[in-house]
């Protein structure tokens, strides 16, 4: 998992940023976070759609996030 780190006075939630690119569409660039973060709730820049359930296989974490791009 990515640790939290501060943005002026206020920690951030884990989260991770990710661009998506394919041939005819528009890239995406977005950030994606985790279910259950304690600083979701008072980050500025979250959008609750972009938060992932995380399932705990025991040897890792998975999440999953379906991302739907524009044809250019
Ligand atoms: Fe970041």
């Amino acid at each position: 998992m990515p640790g939290h780190y501060l943005n002026g006075a206020q920690y951030r939630p884990a989260h991770i940023h990710v661009t998506v690119s394919a041939p005819g569409f528009n890239p995406l660039t977005t950030q994606l976070y985790f279910k259950g973060d304690p600083y979701n709730d008072i980050d500025p820049f979250i959008k609750p759609s972009l938060i992932m359930a995380v399932n705990d296989l025991g040897s890792g974490k998975q999440a999953t996030f379906d991302f739907v791009l524009a044809a250019n």
